[in-house]
């Protein structure tokens, strides 16, 4: 599955991920996209990559208005993150891929809702996925599961988003390799 499952050892309120793949949850920023009042089932707005950008502009996502109060949760949705207990999300690359749109048609147990070998890998060392003949998996930029980039949640004590910074977040769970598909 592309859950993305761990323990959790502490209590907080803040997560991020920052990739060509997202942690979809009920609880983010920016479900919806960024459009206040409008809900597109096809969002990658939080996927978009954060490139040649000064903090200011992509410290939460503030380049396209994902820490705005008008995108963020609806109240009583959160992640649930209980001291000693685990916590789920869905990796994808767009949320069209999670079970938040269309029922979840369009999932599989990649991030990109397409079927691929469970070896999944580049035609050579020197290449990414994309190399091979059906170009899929460019976003993950990434040669094989091994070599593929992991998640870190971080915490901050903070319940007003432009109080948390680098400063007073913590990591408390990481996930390697997180982009492909998950062993268990
Ligand atoms: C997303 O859109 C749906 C449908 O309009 C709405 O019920 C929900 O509250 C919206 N969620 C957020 C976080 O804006
Ligand atoms: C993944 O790719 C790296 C770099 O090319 C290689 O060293 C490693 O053996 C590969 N792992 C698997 C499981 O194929």
């Amino acid at each position: 599955m592309k859950y993305f499952t761990t323990v959790v050892s502490t209590l907080a309120s803040v997560g991020f991920v920052r990739a060509h793949v997202a942690a979809f949850t009920k609880g983010m920023y920016c479900l919806n996209g960024t459009e206040p009042g409008v809900e597109n089932l096809n969002t990658n707005s939080v996927v978009n990559p954060l490139f040649q950008l000064p903090k200011n502009q992509w410290w939460m996502q503030h380049d396209r208005g994902c820490d705005s109060e008008q995108v963020a949760p609806s109240p009583g949705d959160f992640l649930e993150l209980p001291a000693g207990g685990s916590f789920t999300v869905e990796l994808a690359s767009n949320r069209a891929q999670s079970t938040l749109s269309y029922d979840g048609k369009f999932t599989s147990e990649w991030p990109d809702g397409k079927d691929h070998p469970e070896d999944w890998h580049s035609p050579s060392p020197d290449t990414c996925l994309n190399a091979n003949p059906d170009q899929a998996g460019g976003a993950m930029h990434t040669r094989n599961e091994s070599t593929a980039a992991g998640t870190a949640f971080a915490i901050s004590y903070n319940s007003d988003l432009s109080k948390v910074t680098m400063e007073n977040l913590v990591v408390f769970t990481v996930l390697e390799q997180y982009v492909l598909r998950r062993d268990e």
